[in-house]
């Protein structure tokens, strides 16, 4: 039999052995802001309801020893956290997750047990940030609080996917706020604790979900026929959708929503003239000019349903015009 030797470097394993647990060793980096602060934190103690102002230190990623954060588990004092994981959900949002530097055990075939506290964070201003406990009230530990204590034969791994193994929870935990000491800024009254773990709860900015386009008439005159909707055949619009029809100067919604609509008019030398904008046959608003080059407009906001039908109709009147009459449509706004 021909075999060879194959010759390790010892030197090569322990460099091996460095490089993966660095890279499968859970990390954390908390906001720059928590970070190197002492905070003052009020909350409402989970058992007895009673307000507490008390203060948290936060040293770069540890609540160092002798943390407010403090419980008794079966007699071993926990007081000192070290982050273990996190999770940036946006500018303002974020969870972390703090593992108990010490463990504790329930018997001599307990094995070692760890407390960990997960903390969504809101970021109101740099001195100011508020947060939640996700996790149920733990009554085995005193004071009672909102931790996640494992059961020996399932301690949790510090890299499993955070909100889904640290962070659940039954009943809605209550706000708490840490705040610097010597500032004034304010928690909105709004402040509320936004589902699930994983979502950045920002109010989204108001969008566009569909499309928006305005319309015009040509140069000169146009002659318009009363009882029929204007057909505004210029188009100026980045996303015109197939919803309003040159054709007919119809426009049809496609999905149902909060729809900005506006309408300019000017009718000329020849005569005076009434329009108005319409909802299928529904007439929601009047626009009026004299004969002498006078300008009208409307803008309205309206809830639409899919199907609705918009145009701008003539009630009286021969001819509009040019470009001075425009037709625009933007929406649904979210
Ligand atoms: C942890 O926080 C840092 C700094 O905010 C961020 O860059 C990183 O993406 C976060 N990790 C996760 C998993 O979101």
């Amino acid at each position: 039999m021909d075999f060879k030797i194959i010759f390790v470097n010892p030197m090569t394993v322990v460099i091996n052995l460095l490089l993966l647990s660095t890279v499968t060793d859970a990390i954390c980096i908390l906001p720059p802001e928590l970070r190197n602060t002492e905070w003052i934190y009020k909350y409402t103690k989970p058992d007895d309801n009673q307000p507490i102002t008390t203060t948290l230190r936060i040293q770069n990623t540890v609540l160092p020893q002798q943390s407010s954060v403090r419980f008794n588990a079966l007699g071993t004092t926990m007081d000192a956290w070290t982050c273990i994981s996190n999770l940036t959900l946006s500018d303002t949002e974020s969870v972390a997750v703090f593992k108990s530097d010490t463990s504790y055990s329930d018997g001599p075939f307990g094995g070692n047990r760890r407390l960990y506290l997960c903390m969504k964070f809101t970021k109101v201003t740099d001195n100011l940030f508020y947060f939640y406990l996700l996790s149920d009230v733990d009554n085995t530990i005193l004071p009672n609080e909102r931790v996640f204590n494992p059961p020996e034969n399932s301690i949790p791994d510090d890299s499993d996917p955070l909100c889904s193994t640290f962070c659940q929870y039954t009943s809605e935990p209550k706000i708490r706020t840490l705040q610097k000491t010597g500032t004034t800024d304010v928690v909105p009254s709004d402040a509320a604790l936004c589902t699930p773990c994983e979502s950045p709860c920002e109010e989204p900015y108001s969008t566009v979900a569909g499309h928006a386009f305005t319309a015009t008439l040509p140069l000169g005159y146009t002659p318009v026929s009363i009882g029929s909707p204007i057909k505004y055949t210029l188009i100026n619009s980045a996303s015109i959708g197939s919803e309003y029809n040159a054709a007919t100067g119809i426009y049809t919604v496609a999905k149902p929503g909060i729809y900005l609509i506006s309408v300019s008019m000017m009718s000329g030398l020849l005569t005076a003239s009434h329009l108005t904008i319409r909802k299928n046959a529904d007439v929601l608003v009047w626009l009026y000019t004299n004969n002498d080059y006078d300008m009208a407009s409307q803008t309205i906001n309206i809830n639409l349903a899919a199907n609705d039908k918009i145009s701008v109709v003539v009630n009286s009147g021969s001819s509009l015009f040019s470009v001075y009459n425009t037709f625009s449509v933007l929406g649904p706004i979210e």
